[in-house]
Parts: structure tokens; sequence; C-alpha cells
């Protein structure tokens, strides 16, 4: 059973990164080995969910990175409301939970963080939607169910328009 969650951003003087396994080799390996390197150099920063009582214990993990996406890539209906110019956005580059932890709670948890950490940076700098590049099929699946849908003439790439999310009630509630 677990105690109290917190999100906190990577810190690799505390939590384990080496223990970390979610099944998917490239996604062990990005916390492992370029996850802080990139947080350093302002290319993307990833915050960690842990138990209060056993912080260096990773149970997942995301990244949050700023971007933007081509107005043409977006659903008409909300293209007719925006400008004809790139739209800013953030990016979800990768969210993983421990594979002897997942259908726990914890990935929809993750989401829920990662999305009210934009609704915050929105407040100060303007951000559309929310992007992921879901990994595959399954991956998709998991996003569809919190209301991303894909990119025009994408299958994978999907967005979450951010103000939805404020008040859309498939979107995980953080806690
Ligand atoms: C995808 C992943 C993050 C989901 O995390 P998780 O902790 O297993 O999922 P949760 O237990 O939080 O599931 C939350 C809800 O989503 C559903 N869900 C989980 N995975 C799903 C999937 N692939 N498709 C559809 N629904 C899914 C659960 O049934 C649950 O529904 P409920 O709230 O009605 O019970 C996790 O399986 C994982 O880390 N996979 C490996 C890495 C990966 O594929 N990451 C995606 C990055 S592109």
């Amino acid at each position: 059973m677990f105690g109290v969650f917190e999100e906190q951003p990577l810190d690799p003087t505390i939590h384990k990164r080496a223990d970390f396994d979610c099944g998917v080799p490239a996604l062990n390996g990005y916390l492992q080995r370029y996850a802080d390197q990139h947080r350093k150099r302002g290319i993307s920063s990833a915050y960690v969910l842990v138990e209060s009582k056993a912080p260096e214990r990773i149970l997942g993990y995301y990244t949050l990175s700023a971007a933007e996406i081509a107005c043409s890539l977006l659903d008409e209906r909300e293209r007719r409301k925006l400008p004809r110019y790139p739209v800013p956005c953030f990016r979800l580059g990768r969210l993983a939970c421990r594979a002897d932890e997942q259908g726990r709670g914890l990935g929809k948890r993750l989401l829920a963080c990662a999305i009210d950490r934009c609704l915050i940076a929105r407040a100060h700098v303007a951000a559309y939607a929310l992007t992921v590049d879901a990994k595959d099929d399954n991956a998709k699946a998991f996003y569809t169910r919190y209301g991303f849908k894909p990119l025009l003439g994408h299958v994978l790439t999907m967005y979450l328009p951010l103000a939805a999310a404020l008040n859309q009630e498939s979107v995980p509630a953080a806690g």
C-alpha cells in the first residue's frame, strides 16, 4: 500500500535513477543518462513521483518542455479562433511508471501533475495546448482516455487544449 506521494524535480543526489525500470529501455535510459543533463541545458524539465517515506525510489517520471504546433494541424473548429502562425504549447516528452507498480493509478497521477504544472506555467507564459508523442497504440489509448486527440494527419502525436483541461471531467485531478 502507498503512503503519501510527492512529485519533485529530478535530483540525482536524492533519486536513484539506476533502479528505475518501466519496461521500456529507451525511457529507462533517458532518465538514467540524459534527463539531468537536459535539465541543466534547458532542453527539458524532469519530475519524479516518489513516496515521502522513500524519496530515493522513483515510482515514475515525466518531462516537460516548451514547443509549438503548426496551426494547420489543429482541429478545424479550433483553428478558426487562432492566428495562422504556429501556436505555443508545452510538450510532454516522456511519461513512465515503474513496471512493478503499473496499473495502480500512478500514470494518471503523473499526468495530472504534468497538466497542473502546465496550467500554472500558462498563467505566466501563454500556451495553447499540451502535446505528446505517444510511443505506440497502447500509450495512445492511455492519452485518449484523458482527452488528448491526434494532430491532423498524425497518428501518434496528440494534443490536449489546456483551456479544456481546466474544466474537463476526463482530465485527472492531481492529488
Ligand atoms: C502508460 C503508463 C504510464 C500508464 O501508467 P499506469 O500507472 O499503468 O496507469 P494507471 O494505473 O494510472 O491507469 C489510469 C487509468 O488509465 C487506464 N489505462 C492504463 N493504461 C492504459 C492504456 N494503455 N490504455 C488505456 N487505458 C489505460 C487504467 O485502466 C486506469 O483506468 P481507471 O482509472 O478507470 O482505473 C504505464 O503503463 C507505463 O509507464 N508504460 C510504459 C511507458 C509508456 O508506455 N509510456 C507512455 C509514454 S509515450
